[in-house]
């Protein structure tokens, strides 16, 4: 089979597509023909080597993380699927990838059915943004109906679906954003937007249940005083005060802080599922690469300036 594959750390020009081992399926595993994958930013941090520590040294790897695609073979022991079924999920971008690839086995456990309303392109942006986004607000925020949210990167991948999920939830929703993205986080449903390039965030007055910070530039304590007595920040990259934070959490039971990993998880997905085909939650597709052109698509994501997601066709 094909897939796109680095043979070691690098520049985007590193990504080429070669022949790989074919890949069989376990007992609990079903082999997807992917149709569709994406961008996110630990795919390029990987890639480039910024996370060696974690992704190792064994070569070729096939990355990417989210796919979209049709199963084509079910293990022995598979149950609530059959061939033919359209899924979606995630795998560990860091660890294991695979969704570079023209097939991918991975265990039941990670994938949902996809969401009948999007394409599969539509379906294959949105696994790990929106699982993080997800997983973050609810599970690490506390995420409740009539909470005041603030969200850091409202137009990006995680953002854009967080600001979705949370105006679904009935909470009021406060965007950060840079100011030429203003009227997009508008149209994803924030109530309020605040250009980080035009005002001091220390200076704001504003108090907020819950902090979810989807950039990883700022921490804590650049929003302590924005949080309500009780309030959280979760954000989706580790940081000195989200160590060391819940420690003094503990003691105080004031403000909390914290991170946390994403983890493709079937009941998540299913609920992601469900809130698109209501209608409440549509990915922002800024441009569309073919596989052949992932190295294209890698050197756009590390701008860092995206506005929602970068789709992959994965057609070989
Ligand atoms: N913990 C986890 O499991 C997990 C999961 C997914 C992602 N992440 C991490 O979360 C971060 C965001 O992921 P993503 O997929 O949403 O990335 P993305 O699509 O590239 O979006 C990044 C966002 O950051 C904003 N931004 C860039 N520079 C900024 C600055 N100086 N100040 C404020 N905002 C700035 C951009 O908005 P503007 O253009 O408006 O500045 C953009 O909306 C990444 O670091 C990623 O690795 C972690």
């Amino acid at each position: 089979m094909k897939a796109a594959i680095i043979k070691k750390y690098g520049k985007p020009e590193v990504l080429h597509i070669n022949e790989v081992d074919e890949v069989y399926p376990d007992r609990n595993e079903v082999k997807i023909q992917v149709r569709a994958s994406s961008v996110n930013p630990v795919d390029f941090k990987t890639r480039s080597g910024s996370i060696f520590f974690m992704s190792g040294f064994k070569f070729p790897k096939v990355l990417g993380s989210d796919f979209s695609g049709v199963i084509t073979e079910c293990g022995a022991g598979v149950k609530d699927y059959v061939p033919g079924d359209e899924v979606f999920g995630f795998t560990n971008a860091v660890t294991e990838g695979g969704a570079y690839g023209q097939f991918l086995c991975v265990n039941t456990s990670i994938i949902a059915k996809k969401p009948a309303n999007f394409n599969f392109l539509e379906a294959g942006v949105i696994p790990l943004a929106a699982s993080t986004a997800y997983q973050g607000l609810y599970k690490e925020g506390g995420m409740a109906s009539g909470m005041r949210i603030c969200i850091t990167g409202a137009t990006g991948g995680v953002g854009h679906l967080g600001v979705q999920i949370a105006k679904a939830a009935n909470c009021h929703v406060t965007g950060i954003c840079h100011s030429r993205n203003k009227e997009l986080a508008h149209q994803f449903g924030c109530d309020e937007v605040l250009p980080y390039d035009q005002i001091q965030l220390e200076k704001m007055n504003q108090q907020f249940d819950l902090i979810f910070d989807a950039v990883g530039k700022y921490n804590y304590f650049t929003f302590r005083h924005l949080l309500n007595k009780g309030g959280t920040y979760v954000s989706t990259v580790p940081s000195f005060s989200t160590v060391f934070k819940p420690l003094l959490s503990s003691l105080s039971k004031s403000k909390k802080a914290c991170h946390f990993w994403a983890k493709s998880k079937t009941a998540d997905l299913t609920v992601l599922s469900r809130l698109s085909e209501q209608g409440a939650l549509k990915p922002f597709i800024e441009s569309v690469y073919t596989i052949e052109e992932i190295a294209k698509a890698h050197a756009l994501s590390e701008t860092q300036k995206v506005r929602g997601k970068i789709s992959i066709e994965v057609d070989f």
